[in-house]
């Protein structure tokens, strides 16, 4: 079994530490807690253990009534993988303690690629994380885009990328940044910092993004345009979409006209909350005119990086091929391939 740790048990952090105890190699010895709420009295009924962030935590834990397994400090101790799901740029900090603790330490998209060298898709590049110390699993954006763009590659071959992101405001339960009555240019500058970050998994594609946020907490939807290295007709790019996994099309003539439809989907399939692991790609908005192939995609922002954590807790660790590492994340949640 790979002991697994969650440090950060936020909107990441509480996705990975249920996917994991749903994998059949994996143990969660414990996630992380900062400051008493709901959430881990919830975790603790489900049998997860607590540790604090530190010893203010465990202070504030102890006066409240919880009953804490030790601190951050003690659960480096007894695992052998941390999944780093902390808020934007600790990353340095808790990369030090990581060391020092000589445990292996995955980290999430608000760090940068630079933090561990490492930047990982599991479809692109499980190969190139295998046995290494540590890595970044890419934003949720990047991942999509990684999943798309290199699907359509892989099959077709992509010169070069275009992607304009409508960014959701801010996640759910987050009201100190939203609502917003706005569209927010995300940066005003173009290109918006997605374009390279694709590049960290995929270093050959030329890609130029732009972003905005929009009002919604549910989900971001890209317009993507592709030019193609060789003539291909729609249905070629519609099979090399389908042929990848962690790819789900879905058809505006079978309900699908919007990223509510999507959240609504995943309620119907009795989904953990309401969780959309796949790219969604519309089916109908794929086309192709000049050489280029147009298409909507579709990222629930909360959800999509879950799976990559797990493959990327097998690919620090070893033992599995990259097949055999997703099909095993893939069949533990439930993830649809279509
Ligand atoms: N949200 C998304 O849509 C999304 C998608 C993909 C990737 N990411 C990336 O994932 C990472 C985590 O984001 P998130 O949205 O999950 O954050 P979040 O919801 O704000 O959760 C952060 C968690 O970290 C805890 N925490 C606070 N300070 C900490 C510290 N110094 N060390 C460890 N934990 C600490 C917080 O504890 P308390 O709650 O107890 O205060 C909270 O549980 C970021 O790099 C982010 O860019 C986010």
């Amino acid at each position: 079994m790979i002991r697994v740790g969650v440090n950060g048990y936020g909107t990441v952090g509480r996705r990975v530490a249920d996917a994991v105890r749903k994998q059949k190699d994996m143990e969660l010895v414990g996630v992380t807690a900062a400051n008493p709420h709901y959430k881990y009295s919830i975790a603790h009924q489900k049998g997860i253990p607590l540790y604090a962030l530190n010893l203010k935590s465990l202070e504030a834990f102890n006066s409240s009534g919880y009953t804490m397994k030790g601190t951050l400090n003690d659960l480096l101790q007894r695992i052998d993988v941390i999944v780093d799901g902390a808020p934007d740029d600790n990353g340095p900090t808790n990369k030090a303690a990581y060391q020092l603790a000589g445990v292996k330490a995955i980290f999430q998209g608000g760090e940068d690629h630079e933090l561990t060298g490492t930047s990982f898709v599991a479809q692109c590049n499980f190969e190139e994380a295998l046995g290494k110390t540590m890595l970044r699993v890419v934003s949720c954006n990047t991942t999509g885009l990684c999943r798309t763009i290199g699907a359509v590659d892989g099959m077709i071959g992509v010169a070069r990328a275009r992607a304009v992101l409508a960014r959701r405001a801010t996640d759910p339960d987050d009201v100190k940044k939203g609502p917003i009555d706005a569209v927010v240019l995300d940066p005003t500058t173009i290109p918006s910092h997605h374009g390279p970050d694709v590049q960290s998994v995929l270093p050959n594609i030329p890609i130029v993004t732009m972003a905005y946020k929009v009002p919604t907490t549910h989900m971001h939807l890209h317009s993507i345009i592709l030019s193609l290295k060789k003539p291909a007709t729609k249905d070629d790019v519609v099979k090399a979409l389908e042929r990848a996994p962690r790819i789900t099309l879905v058809d505006g003539k079978s309900g699908f006209k919007s990223t509510a439809n999507i959240m609504d989907w995943a309620r119907e399939m009795g989904r953990d909350r309401n969780d959309v692991y796949e790219a969604i790609v519309w089916r109908d908005s794929v086309t192709v005119v000049d050489g280029e192939a147009f298409m909507f995609l579709g990222v629930h922002q909360e959800a999509i990086v879950a799976p990559e954590n797990i493959d990327a807790i097998r690919a620090l660790t070893g033992g599995y091929t990259r097949e055999e590492s997703m099909k095993m994340t893939d069949e533990s949640l439930g993830i649809v391939h279509r």
